[in-house]
């Protein structure tokens, strides 16, 4: 109300009108807006009516349609519609029309969307060119951000990975020095996204970036991430804080990569098992290699990509075991057997793993898959159409948003029974999802998209991070549930547990503030 009689006096003395006047002046204006807006809403849902569009949602507030609902609450949102509108429907978006395809038919439809009718740059581009910079990803084609891709992912291969553990135990064990002796209670995902930008830039960027993290990389990565809010998604450039220092971070983290590249190139050193080695030979197709632009963007590409990704799944994990001590016995009990042969090794006299002992542990990996299977850090995957399309008798007409969410297929109770419940045997025996990208050099990535359970995606775009994502996850944690048990913190208002909320504001889904756990020493 405040607000409101303040801008009214504004307004007043703005125009200079006496108040009467003024009233009905504002009256008139109030109504012209309402007559535009609903005529707006009347065409667009008139469109829609059309026998062969998807059912679109009804809203009752015009252009923004049904945004809030969405925005507070995508899974059950969507949910709901699917059990009264089937799998194909469209959501009004502010004002923009977003058509959903659910279930594992919709998720193969939108995965494996033909380039020539939709694209993921028509509506990423924005919001990611200005963070990860110009050459790569959604600034370039998509055949050749394709390419791009396989460089990364040839990168990410098993010589690698074995060399990453032991530098990922480095830095998480040095990390959980930093914890005092008792922890106590933690703000879990703070703490996760630290460690995991630690042990990203070890493995990723190279021994002269992880030399400088601590004073200067972290910092240029959180005004980089600023840039990644939801808002981006929409304005390029405003004159705010935020756009300068992502502007100035991009700069900064450019000039770092291309200079080290160029150190590298002088004094031919060429003996690096890191990302910008592997960008540094590679070549496209037509024999071409990436400029020293290029290939510093997509260093920064990749360092985002796998940021948050990982670290709310880390902190999802903890927050799940934190009410599972039957699991983490089990997690436990596995390390032993795998390590010493024996199922009860005291914690503390376990030994360190390597990458292949890593892989053996079997149930830490249905943990992992049962935690994205509930905690998915992508709820909705979108394309912008270009070309009309076809969807069992729909029509999707250009400019839609089309958008799959295999959030929701994943708790469908017909293929998950008792869907809520953490329960990782259900992936015993399950390879569902599992799968690299391509195997003997065959893309498998399209068969398995008509899926419930697909939280790397699937097709084109589908993550080439998962192997790194898994090697990185599983090692933190085993290594703080062997020093530490986790709990969650009993409110003081309810003297219930509190398990924290997904926080669907940014564009990746995190557990809600305060995401605290207690965390405290095994003796
Ligand atoms: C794409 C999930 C970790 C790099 C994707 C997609 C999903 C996903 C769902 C498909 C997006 C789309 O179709 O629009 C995840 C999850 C992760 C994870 C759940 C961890 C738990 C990583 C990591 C990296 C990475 C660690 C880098 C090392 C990428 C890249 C793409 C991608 C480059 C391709 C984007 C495209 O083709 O448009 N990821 N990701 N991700 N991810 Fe991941």
């Amino acid at each position: 109300m405040g607000v409101a009689s303040d801008l009214y006096a504004h307004a007043r003395t703005a125009t200079g009108l006496p108040d009467d006047d003024f009233r009905r002046a504002a009256a008139l204006v109030g109504l012209a807006v309402a007559v535009l807006v609903l005529l707006a809403a009347m065409r667009s849902s008139k469109k829609a009516k059309n026998a062969n569009e998807p059912p679109v949602v009804p809203y009752s507030l015009p252009i923004i349609g049904s945004a809030l609902e969405y925005g507070k609450d995508p899974v059950n949102f969507l949910l709901a519609n699917q059990a009264k509108y089937g799998e194909c429907f469209t959501l009004i978006l502010g004002g923009q029309k977003a058509t959903f395809f659910l279930g594992p038919d919709g998720n193969h439809f939108l995965f494996n969307v033909p380039l020539a009718n939709a694209s993921a740059e028509g509506v990423y581009r924005t919001l990611t060119v200005p963070v990860f910079g110009a050459e790569v990803v959604y600034d370039v084609e998509n055949a050749v951000f394709m390419e791009q891709k396989k460089f990364v992912k040839d990168a990410l291969n098993t010589t690698a990975f074995r060399s990453y553990v032991p530098m990922i135990w480095e830095e998480t064990v040095n990390f959980l020095k930093e914890w005092k002796e008792n922890p106590g209670t933690l703000n879990i995902f703070e703490e996760m996204s630290e460690l995991t930008i630690r042990t990203a830039a070890r493995c990723l960027l190279g021994k002269e970036v992880r030399s400088q993290l601590h004073s200067n990389v972290a910092k240029l990565y959180h005004d980089l991430d600023a840039g990644l809010a939801p808002i981006n998604l929409v304005f390029r450039w405003l004159p705010l804080p935020a756009y300068i220092n992502r502007d100035r971070a991009h700069k900064i983290m450019t000039d770092l990569f291309t200079r080290i590249l160029r150190e590298r190139r002088a004094n031919n050193d060429t003996n690096n098992q890191d990302l910008m080695q592997t960008l540094m030979n590679s070549r496209y197709r037509d024999g071409s290699v990436m400029s020293e632009n290029a290939i510093a963007h997509l260093m920064i590409a990749t360092l985002m990509g796998g940021q948050h990704t990982s670290s709310t799944t880390v902190s999802w994990i903890l927050f799940e075991l934190s009410r599972r001590p039957d699991v983490v016995a089990q997690l436990l009990e596995e390390q032993s057997k795998v390590l010493t042969g024996k199922p009860d090794t005291p914690v503390d006299q376990l030994p360190a793993f390597d990458y292949e002992q890593l892989r053996e542990f079997a149930f830490l990996d249905c943990v992992m898959k049962e935690t994205l299977r509930l905690h998915p850090p992508i709820h909705t995957v979108m394309r912008k159409v270009t070309k009309p399309l076809n969807y069992k008798g729909f029509h999707i007409a250009e400019g839609t948003l089309i958008c799959g969410a295999a959030s929701v297929s994943q708790v469908d109770p017909a293929r998950f029974p008792n869907p809520t419940k953490f329960e990782p045997s259900r992936f015993i025996n399950n390879d569902e999802g599992a799968g690299e990208w391509t195997i003997g050099g065959v893309d498998i990535a399209q068969k398995s998209a008509r899926s419930h359970f697909l939280p790397f995606g699937a097709g084109r775009h589908r993550c080439i991070g998962e192997a790194f994502a898994y090697t990185q996850i599983k090692t933190i944690v085993s290594i703080i549930l062997r020093k530490y048990s986790v709990k969650l913190p009993i409110s003081p208002k309810t003297g219930e547990p509190v398990f924290p909320k997904p926080d669907y504001t940014s564009l990746i889904v995190l557990p809600q503030k305060p995401a605290e756990l207690v965390v405290t020493p095994r003796a």
